[in-house]
């Protein structure tokens, strides 16, 4: 029960950041993942690969970068980095997660972020 409020005030707090802050800059760890010699994480590397949270970022996050591990960014960079994404899933015309599979997507980055 507290794992779970404390998972609660975390998200909310993230979305405001994200959406505040929607364009900040991550550049401490951000990587050119559009580059060709760009690997990311395998799929099997995931962690947790086989639950249903992992296999929605597999399908959702490698439209048009290979994967990208979610030790990479802290919680709070996930924040804006997620939302920049969901604007250029919008933008480019992919395929964007229904509400429930965003948030089990933003939950999965955010309890395996860089600690
Ligand atoms: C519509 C295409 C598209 C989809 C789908 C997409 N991305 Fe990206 N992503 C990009 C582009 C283009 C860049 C490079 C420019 C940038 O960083 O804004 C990028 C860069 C990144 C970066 C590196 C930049 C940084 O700040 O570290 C991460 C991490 C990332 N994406 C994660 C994700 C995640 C997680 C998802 C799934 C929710 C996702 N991407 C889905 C297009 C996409």
């Amino acid at each position: 029960m507290r794992r779970k409020l404390r998972l609660g005030v975390t998200i909310g707090i993230w979305m405001i950041a994200g959406y505040t802050h929607a364009e900040v800059s991550t550049a401490r760890t951000a990587e050119d993942v559009m580059s060709p010699d760009y690997v990311g994480i395998l799929a099997n590397q995931l962690p947790d690969h086989d639950s249903a949270a992992a296999v929605l970022y597999k399908i959702y996050c490698a439209q048009c970068h290979r994967l990208v591990a979610p030790n990479k960014h802290t919680a709070s960079e996930w924040a804006a980095v997620i939302t920049r994404m969901r604007n250029k899933i919008k933008g480019l015309g992919k395929t964007l997660p229904n509400d429930e599979e965003w948030d089990d997507i933003t939950r999965y980055v955010i309890e395996n972020a860089q600690k």
